[in-house]
């Protein structure tokens, strides 16, 4: 059968490989590598330049329910667009349970939320705020067997947090019915406690976000999640992880053989405290996230995690909430202290960019390990691959032709619906020039929306896990 496109000249890069190649396109598949390939009915000249595998952002919130009067800036439409334009092709937003109401409740919900919507592929981690014997002896093992392999735990968050009798419960579940579960490390007590102190001293500013959520509460969190999940015995992945402290606590537990994983966020390598400003001004609630950004030694760090392969996953945390309005940074309208500014910061469209830019061109790690840590790791961490994250017959065609060249990075140029992004200004030195997903062009310095063109995909189990050694 003929091909319905080839992209030629590309210098193709995998997560182990550089090679240059046409890649011939047949049904949203890559069915032939190779050289003066021939037949289509169209095609695509790369003429030289790097063709990576389309993103994977494992890790953003799209039309997420929050408390209150808050919303997400992002839906499937709008956040699923900005994801397309920066390289990303497949997105693992959250299905999150509202405490109360059934897991499946919530599956239901965002899947209603996605379809129709979303025009790069999608999967759903899911959340679980509410640990019932219903959740844990039937819901959570029927929705992992059918396709919902992962899920988010929080140990901070008054309306999501678990204690650690409750997180031992599900990682049980994970680890009986092979699940993966993804940790948000904080103690809520001592952010708590931190809070009610800067408070009562009328340090209510955005800035003062940071110094109720210092690195000891991520580094004391982080351990512990280590230590209950070494109790059960199942392998975890701890999210966002801002810098040393944490860190360390992820190394230690590795050089004994367990099974952590680790992901960060580009906000640890381009933020710091200081985004979240240097005197009262609201402007910081922009940066405030959680963990906050740290400080340059920190970033450095957390660049040599990159490097190192201490990471395996680099994921956007994408939480989009306006500065204008009353549904965003600021609820009702209002400047409010900084423990009520709604926590997350955009990047969804930025996250590839940014990396490649300052990680590849910037000479501090390969591009075989940007293509690993964006995309292969992320779809063999939530069962995904190989369909989605590689470059070799059979993947979908999910593509990223990259330019490279100097621009400065302007939030007018973005297709999110924030009305800022946190890199306004810097300069960086590669773009997506085009994007394929599943063989059909999203991309190419303009946005070819078709609404519903992404699939829920159903994920297998993480094959990031090696093979289980005796210990
Ligand atoms: O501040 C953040 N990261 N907001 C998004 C929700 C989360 O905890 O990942
Ligand atoms: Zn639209
Ligand atoms: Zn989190
Ligand atoms: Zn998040």
């Amino acid at each position: 059968a003929p091909l319905d496109l080839i992209v030629r000249n590309a210098r193709v890069a995998t997560a182990s490989d550089c090679f240059d190649a046409d890649i011939g396109i047949q049904d949203g598949r890559i069915v032939q590598l190779g050289q003066g390939l021939r037949g289509a009915a169209r095609s695509i000249d790369a003429a030289g330049r790097v063709v990576t595998p389309g993103g994977v952002d494992a890790h953003c919130h799209l039309d997420e329910i929050t408390s209150g009067p808050v919303r997400m800036a992002d839906d499937f439409d709008t956040g699923s667009r900005a994801a397309a334009c920066g390289g990303t092709t497949t997105l693992i937003p959250f299905a999150a349970q509202q405490r109360g109401h059934s897991l499946r409740a919530a599956v239901e919900q965002y899947r209603e939320r996605a379809a129709g919507k979303a025009h790069v592929d999608y999967a759903f981690h899911l959340i679980v705020t509410d640990p019932t014997p219903a959740v844990l002896q039937q819901e959570l093992p029927a929705l992992i067997r059918e396709g919902f392999t992962s899920f988010k735990i929080y140990m901070t968050y008054d309306d999501m947090k678990l204690d650690d009798g409750q997180i031992l419960d599900v990682l049980s579940v994970a680890k009986a019915h092979g699940a993966l579960a993804m940790i948000h490390a904080e103690n809520a007590d001592c952010i708590q406690w931190l809070t009610r102190r800067l408070l009562a001293a009328g340090r209510s500013a955005p800035r003062f976000h940071a110094q109720s959520r210092p690195m000891l509460v991520e580094r004391e969190a982080t351990h512990r999640a280590i230590a209950l999940a070494e109790l059960v015995d199942t392998p975890i992945l701890i999210v966002h992880v801002s810098g040393r402290e944490a860190m360390e606590q992820i190394r230690w537990a590795r050089a004994l053989g367990l099974q952590v994983f680790a992901e960060t966020c580009p906000q640890y390598l381009f933020l710091t405290a200081d985004d979240l400003g240097l005197d009262d001004s609201y402007h910081g609630a922009r940066c405030v996230c959680s963990p906050p950004p740290r400080d340059a030694a920190n970033q450095q760090v957390v660049w040599n995690g990159l490097t190192e392969g201490l990471f395996s996953v680099f994921s956007s945390d994408h939480a989009p909430f306006r500065m204008d309005g009353s549904q965003g940074k600021r609820p009702e309208g209002c400047e409010v202290s900084f423990d009520r500014i709604p926590n997350g910061i955009p990047g969804i469209e930025t996250r590839l960019p940014l990396l490649y830019s300052e990680g590849v061109l910037g000479g501090r790690i390969t591009l075989q390990r940007f293509v690993e840590l964006t995309a292969t790791n992320p779809a063999k961490a939530y069962g995904l691959h190989p369909r989605k994250g590689s470059i070799a017959i059979g993947c979908d065609a999910d593509l990223v032709i990259w330019q490279e060249g100097e621009r400065v990075l302007r939030n007018a140029d973005l297709h999110h619906n924030v009305d800022y992004t946190p890199y306004e200004g810097r300069t960086l030195r590669a773009w997506p020039a085009l994007t394929l997903a599943r063989g059909q062009v999203v991309w190419e310095g303009q946005f070819h929306p078709c609404h519903g063109r992404g699939q829920l995909l159903e994920c297998g189990p993480s094959s990031l896990v090696p093979a289980r050694r005796a210990h």
